[in-house]
C-alpha cells in the first residue's frame, strides 16, 4: 500500500472493503445498515484511480466486521470486492467475496402480497440465478438494480 493510495488517515480496528465498482459506495454503506446518523465513524473513496477496475469506491469502517448475509448482498453489488478486517493499524485477513446460492435477510421483496412484506415479516430469502434473484416464497424476480431493494 502506498501512501498515495492512503487518501484518509489509518484506522486502528475495522474493516476495508476494497475494490468496490466505481458508484456502488453508497449501496455498500445502504447494506450495511449505515446512514450516518448512529455515529459510525466511515471513510469513502469514490472513483479514486484503481489498475484493475480503472475507477473503484473504497469504504472503510472503524471497529465494525461484516456479517455473512451483508457479505452475501455485497457480493451482488460487488462481485470483485476485497475485504480487508484491519487491527492494529494492519491488514490482519483479506478475503475476497463469494458468490452465494441464497441471499438472505437484508433485501426486500418488491411484491407487496408476499408474506415477506406482512407487518411481522418473515426474513427474505432470494435464491441467486444467473440474471437476477428470485424470491423463495412468491417467485418475483428482481433483475436489475438490486441495490434499490435494500432495506431501509
Ligand atoms: N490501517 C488502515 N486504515 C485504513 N485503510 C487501510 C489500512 N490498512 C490498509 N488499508 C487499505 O486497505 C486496502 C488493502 O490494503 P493492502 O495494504 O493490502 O493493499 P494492497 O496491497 O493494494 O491490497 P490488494 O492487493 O488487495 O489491492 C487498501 O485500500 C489500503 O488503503
Ligand atoms: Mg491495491
Ligand atoms: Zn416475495
Amino acid at each position: 500500500m502506498t501512501d498515495q493510495e492512503l487518501r484518509v488517515s489509518k484506522i486502528q480496528r475495522g474493516t476495508v472493503i476494497d475494490h468496490i465498482p466505481g458508484g456502488q459506495a453508497l449501496n455498500v454503506l445502504a447494506i450495511l445498515g449505515i446512514d450516518g446518523t448512529e455515529g459510525d465513524v466511515v471513510s469513502i473513496g469514490m472513483n479514486v484511480p484503481s489498475d484493475r477496475l480503472g475507477r473503484k469506491d473504497v469504504v472503510k469502517v472503524e471497529g465494525r466486521e461484516l456479517s455473512q448475509s451483508e457479505l452475501d448482498v455485497l457480493s451482488l453489488i460487488a462481485p470483485d470486492a476485497s475485504i480487508n478486517i484491519i487491527r492494529e493499524f494492519e491488514v490482519r485477513q483479506k478475503h475476497r467475496v463469494d458468490r452465494p446460492e441464497r441471499v438472505t435477510g437484508v433485501l426486500e421483496c418488491p411484491n407487496h402480497n408476499c408474506i415477506t412484506s406482512e407487518s411481522e415479516p418473515v426474513e427474505t430469502e432470494f435464491e441467486v440465478l444467473d440474471g437476477g434473484i428470485r424470491c423463495v416464497y412468491c417467485d418475483t424476480i428482481i433483475r436489475e438494480n438490486i441495490a434499490s431493494h435494500i432495506y431501509v
